[in-house]
């Protein structure tokens, strides 16, 4: 009984922005657990390389090129899996992006940028995958925040402030949608090794900051925030509603 609970193996899965990184690490786990996936990324070249990889490993993966921050390509992207791949029954708002640079310097251009990639983004696929699940009176969305949803950083004030706000829009859409018996959660990872964070991994000063700041004193892989993934889409987290758990090794736990 107790493992049935966090069974995924019948869902559909959503991932967008898993062609690499931690979404592909979300993929993988639930593809590993039997779902469904469709997997997105707003380029196709990787997107399908990796998808066809694990297609002929007998996986259920699928590939959808679309940009989440543009709303007719969203629209017709969820009409097109829910027509040909099935109902939508998780969401997992994962594509992201970084402009670094000095809030003194920030252009707009690299704060709208950074604000519709991660976060306008998720209210369009949220919108747009939400009008399917509210006739069937179910679903899952699980938004994917920041550690800067909470703590500011020199250089990335647009990030922060989409991370932020993507934390209030979790809320929102728990509020709004809960009734219809769709859950909206969040997950905020502390810093993971990818290539989004490659620039500061590379940078010893950073790295050692990293590791002497986190109590668990290493830097997160993409592996270790597929558990939280699976557990905020399966009926194991049926009444949590509008939370974020935040996988940062205790980085918020200490001064
Ligand atoms: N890596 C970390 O330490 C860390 C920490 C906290 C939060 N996050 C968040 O986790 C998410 C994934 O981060 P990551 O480190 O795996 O990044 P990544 O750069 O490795 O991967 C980002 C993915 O998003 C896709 N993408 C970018 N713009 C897109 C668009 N317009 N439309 C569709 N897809 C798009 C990319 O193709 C790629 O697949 C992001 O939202 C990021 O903010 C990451």
């Amino acid at each position: 009984m107790y493992n049935s609970m966090f069974d995924v193996s019948d869902k559909t899965v959503v991932i967008t922005g898993s062609s690499r990184g931690l979404g592909l690490a979300y993929a993988k786990g639930y593809l590993e657990a039997g779902a469904t996936v469709v997997m997105n990324a707003s380029g196709k070249e990787t997107l399908t390389k990796v998808t066809a990889e694990l297609k002929s490993r007998g996986y259920k993966a699928y590939a959808y090129a679309f940009d989440v921050s543009d709303k007719e390509q969203v629209k017709k992207a969820v009409d097109s899996i829910e027509e040909k791949v099935g109902p939508i029954d998780i969401l997992i708002n994962n594509a992201g992006i970084h402009r670094r640079n000095m809030l003194i310097d920030m252009t707009s251009e690299e704060w709208r940028k950074v604000i519709d990639v991660n976060l306008t983004s998720a209210f369009l696929v949220g919108q747009a995958v939400a009008r399917k699940m509210i006739p069937r009176g179910k679903g899952k969305i699980i938004n994917i925040t920041s550690l800067n949803a909470e703590l500011a950083r020199q250089n990335i004030a647009n990030y922060s402030s989409a991370k932020g706000g993507l934390k209030m829009l979790t809320k929102s859409m728990a509020t709004e949608w809960g009734r219809y018996g769709i859950t909206c959660n969040a997950i905020g990872p502390g810093y993971i090794e990818t290539d989004l964070t490659k620039p500061l991994t590379e940078d010893p000063e950073f790295d050692s900051w990293v590791k002497k700041e986190v109590p668990l004193g290493r830097w997160g892989k993409p592996e270790d925030i597929i558990g939280t993934a699976i557990f905020l889409g399966s009926s194991a987290s049926d009444y949590i509603n509008g939370y974020t758990i935040y996988v940062d090794g205790g980085w918020q736990a200490c001064l």
